[in-house]
Parts: C-alpha cells; structure tokens; sequence
C-alpha cells in the first residue's frame, strides 16, 4: 500500500499558495500547499514549513507573513517561488506592502495579511500558527489552483519514506 504514498497524499484536497515573508529589509516568498483554516475566533490560518526553507529564518525573525491565493492558470509562479534562489525571486512580479509589512502578490486571487502567533512542531516540518490582520480578494473571477493540479513539481515523490 505505501509505495504510492505519494499518490494516495495527492488526494487530500489542497490549494496553492505563495506565502510571502519579511524582517526588516530582508523578503522573500514560497510556494505551499499545506495551509488551513484553524480558527473563527481568532481568525488563524497554520501552514506546515520545512525549517530548510530560506523564508523560515525571515519568518522567525519578522513574526510576519502573507498567504496569497494562487489561480489555477498560475502554474509558472508556484514553479518559480517552488524553488530557492541565490537571487532575489520576488522582482518577477509586483508586490505591495500589507498593514503588517508582508509582502502581498498583487497577481493573486486573494491574500491574507497575518502575524505570527506560534509554531508546532511536525515532524520534518514546523506549523505555523498566524492570525488573520487583513485580507482582501483582489481577483473575484479566477478559480483557485489546486495541489493535485501540480504533478510532482514539489518532487515529492523523492521524499517519502519507502515504508510507512
Ligand atoms: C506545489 C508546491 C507545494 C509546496 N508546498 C510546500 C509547503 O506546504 N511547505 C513548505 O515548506 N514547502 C512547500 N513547497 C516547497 C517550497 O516551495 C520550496 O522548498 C522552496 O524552495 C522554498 O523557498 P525558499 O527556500 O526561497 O524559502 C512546495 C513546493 C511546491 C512546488
């Protein structure tokens, strides 16, 4: 049954996400797809991060983020922000300041602007606990990407473990 863990995972739904990060004169941006709602009150959204990611050193720092909805025809950005770079890979696109300071993709469906509350350890990965500050729709007519849209472009298929 475990060898096609990868596959079997594909079918718990998920979206596509760039989760912009900031600290001071220090931003960057990445692709996720394990993000969900885990409050009303408070609005909290949690999202699960490999601490290897270079944004999670500028998370910790900042306490700050965005996660921007990304639509469905978006596929080369979620490639693009999927990946690090020595370079700075934000200049591909526009990006504006939120009330927190976070940096907002201004070519998303949507995005909410959020302070960190706390982190959990999971596994290989921390959760991100984060409180909603703001949000906004800025393109009500696309249809959010899917993770399973995605084939294997986080490769992770290289990942899982043999066996469960
Ligand atoms: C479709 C897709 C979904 C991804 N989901 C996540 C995720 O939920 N959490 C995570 O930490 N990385 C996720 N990644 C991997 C990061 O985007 C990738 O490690 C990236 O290089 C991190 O960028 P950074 O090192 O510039 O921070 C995903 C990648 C893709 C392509």
């Amino acid at each position: 049954m475990s060898e096609n863990l990868t596959e079997i995972f594909k079918y718990i739904m998920h979206g596509v996400y760039i989760i912009g990060v900031a600290s001071g004169d220090q931003k960057n941006a990445f692709t996720a797809a394990w993000v969900m709602q885990a409050s009303f009150d408070p609005p909290l959204l949690v999202f699960s991060i490999n601490p290897k990611n270079r944004s999670f050193n500028i998370l910790k720092q900042g306490g700050i983020c965005s996660i921007n909805v990304l639509d469905c025809e978006q596929m080369e950005l979620a490639e693009h922000f999927g990946h690090s770079c020595d370079t700075d890979k934000m200049t591909i696109c526009k990006w504006q300041k939120a009330k927190t300071g976070a940096p907002i993709l201004m070519d998303s469906l949507a995005y909410f602007d959020c302070e960190v509350s706390h982190y959990a350890d999971a596994g290989d990965h921390q959760l991100v606990i984060c409180r909603v500050v703001d949000a906004a729709i800025l393109d009500g007519q696309g249809s959010p990407m899917c993770y399973n849209m995605t084939g294997d472009m986080d490769k992770s298929s290289e990942i899982f473990p043999e066996k469960l």
